[in-house]
């Protein structure tokens, strides 16, 4: 069985594709294969955590403050994704070029606080490892999340280092 580090690599080995297809193309699959995703998971993962803290609500081990840190994603993750669409990629499918430094800037500062909270998500949940004794929502939760997490890591990973590179050389036969 691969290590989760040898399927990151795995993973990013086969996003390499992405770096071929045509950018106006690209900034579109982003929005079906990862946008879209991003949203249904975050709805389905507050309303799933807020049924298990309603069970859980006196146990010792659940962390309380995960709820409100996946409200918190959701909304920051909701303005984000609607600069990209709304703005952003737009420009792009323009061709503006390093005309679009600017917003890249402001986009890779918002990608360094989802690393932030994908790093609170899991300082809050000892790694996403429920504890013995767990029920199965709970795990489930937790296994849910881990996919999100991983996800979010990879649409990250696409915009970072291969859409915004591209992006400002702004050739779209590219
Ligand atoms: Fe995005
Ligand atoms: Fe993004």
């Amino acid at each position: 069985m691969k290590s989760r580090t040898d399927m990151r690599i795995y993973r990013v080995a086969d996003l390499a594709p992405l770096a071929e297809i045509p950018l106006v193309q690209l900034t579109f699959l982003i929005e079906a294969r990862y946008h879209a995703t991003q949203r249904k998971d975050l709805r389905e993962l507050v309303e799933l955590a807020g049924r298990v803290e309603r069970v859980q609500a006196g146990n010792r081990s659940w962390p309380k403050e995960l709820g409100r840190l996946l409200q918190e994603i959701e909304e920051a993750t909701a303005d984000h994704l609607a600069k990209e669409e709304q703005v952003f990629f737009p420009m792009i499918r323009s061709g503006c070029g390093a005309g679009a430094s600017g917003p890249v800037q402001t986009m890779e500062r918002e990608h360094e606080d989802d690393g932030r909270a994908r790093a609170r998500l899991r300082d809050l949940t000892s790694g996403l490892v429920a504890p013995p004794g767990a029920d199965t929502a709970w795990r489930a939760l937790y296994l849910r999340l881990q996919g999100f997490s991983d996800e979010l890591m990879e649409h990250m990973y696409v915009e970072d280092k291969i859409l915004f590179p591209r992006a400002l050389c702004g050739d779209l036969e590219d």
